[in-house]
């Protein structure tokens, strides 16, 4: 068998991005390119993304996003296996604009195209970057989601728990945007908590505790606010210990979660996972990288994150995806159909 090499296009939200990666029989990997157009500074102003902007944005670069993707990774669309493209789910203007694009050139290539499902390509973006086996334990923490799952193989993803109310990503937003700090928040918090003394405020652990491995954000979100009103106006250091002390919360209730988590994972398939994953934009935070690390050595199991690059939206994720459904014959019909909501 020769090696799957893939061009993925991702356009959910409100990075636009192109890649080329490569995939041989024995699983291994190779990311020839993996070029990232972030829509950050057009939504800014806006203080989040705005869908109508978004979809005109990918209009306008994905051209260009992706014909430098193909130059980077010095192929010619003859040489490729497959186009593979986020069918969603995500903001519908956005995924038009990215599946619409990958089935013009998959029939001009005559080349298979793949439809990936955007949370998928979180789910499998581990054995992109560290070969992780079949059956592990995913934790996607982005700001549209908050799952647990079971990844068992390519296609057969059991969801163990999920959000109650606010993704994690959205709860960081959210507090962000309350301490006047500028969007995109997650990254603000991180970095204002750094100042900070987390041990100032105590805030709720939503469901700690609980047997189902489920999570609920909006009760410690409001807490924040409460206490940011309480002590309004805010000095720069009630910011940062505000922060410091929301993402201590978030991380001990994530660490309970995957615990709760693991127990699920055993009950349903009578083993442990081979790995605790952590994938989504969420992912890119420190603190919650260092603490899950310490959770998957409790749970005697390996950890393993992906690059933040490859931990927020990217092609290379997507052409991946596509890569391991080609492996196993798996293809789509050029009329399929873009879907804002498509749960995995
Ligand atoms: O996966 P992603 O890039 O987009 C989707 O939601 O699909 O995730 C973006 C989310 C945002 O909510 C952002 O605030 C959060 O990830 N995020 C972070 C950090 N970097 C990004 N949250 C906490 N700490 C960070 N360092
Ligand atoms: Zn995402």
């Amino acid at each position: 068998l020769p090696d799957l090499m893939v061009l993925g296009i991702e356009t959910t939200c409100d990075e636009t991005s192109a890649a080329v990666v490569t995939r041989s029989p024995s699983g291994a990997s190779d990311i020839r390119s993996n070029v990232i157009r972030s829509q950050v500074e057009i939504h800014s102003p806006y203080g989040g993304v705005v869908p109508e902007i978004a979809a005109r944005a990918h209009v306008e670069v994905l051209d260009h996003v992706i014909a430098e993707a193909m130059r980077q990774a010095n192929v010619d669309y003859s040489e490729l296996s497959g186009i593979a493209a986020a069918a969603g789910p995500g903001l519908i203007g956005g995924v038009i604009v990215g599946l619409t694009t990958a089935k013009a050139i998959a029939l001009a290539a005559k080349k298979p195209l793949v439809a990936v499902n955007h949370l998928e390509a979180h789910a499998l973006t581990a054995r992109l970057t560290d070969g992780v086996a079949f059956p592990y334990l995913l934790l996607l923490v982005s700001g549209g989601h908050t799952q647990l799952l079971a990844i068992e193989d390519v296609g057969k993803y059991t969801r163990l728990g999920t959000t109650l109310d606010d993704a994690v990503g959205e709860a960081f937003d959210k507090v962000a945007k309350m301490l006047s700090l500028p969007y995109p928040g997650g990254r603000q918090v991180e970095e204002q908590a750094k100042h900070g003394y987390s041990a100032r405020f105590a805030f709720p652990r939503p469901l700690l505790g609980r047997r189902e491995p489920d999570f609920s954000l909006s009760g410690l979100k409001t807490a924040v606010r409460l206490e940011a009103d309480r002590l309004a106006p805010l000095s720069d250091e009630d910011v940062a210990d505000l922060c410091a002390s929301f993402q201590a919360a978030v991380v001990d209730l994530i660490a309970d979660r995957v615990r709760a988590g693991a127990r699920a994972f055993r009950d349903r398939l009578g083993r442990g996972p081979t790995a605790l994953v952590v994938a989504g934009g969420v992912a890119a935070n420190g603190m919650i990288r260092e603490s899950l690390a310490k959770v998957a050595a409790e749970l005697n199991t390996r950890f393993a994150m992906p690059a933040p690059v490859l931990c927020t939206d990217n092609g290379a994720m997507i052409a991946w995806a596509g890569a391991e459904r080609l492996a196993r014959g798996i293809r789509d019909r050029l009329d399929v159909s873009p879907r804002a909501r498509w749960p995995l």
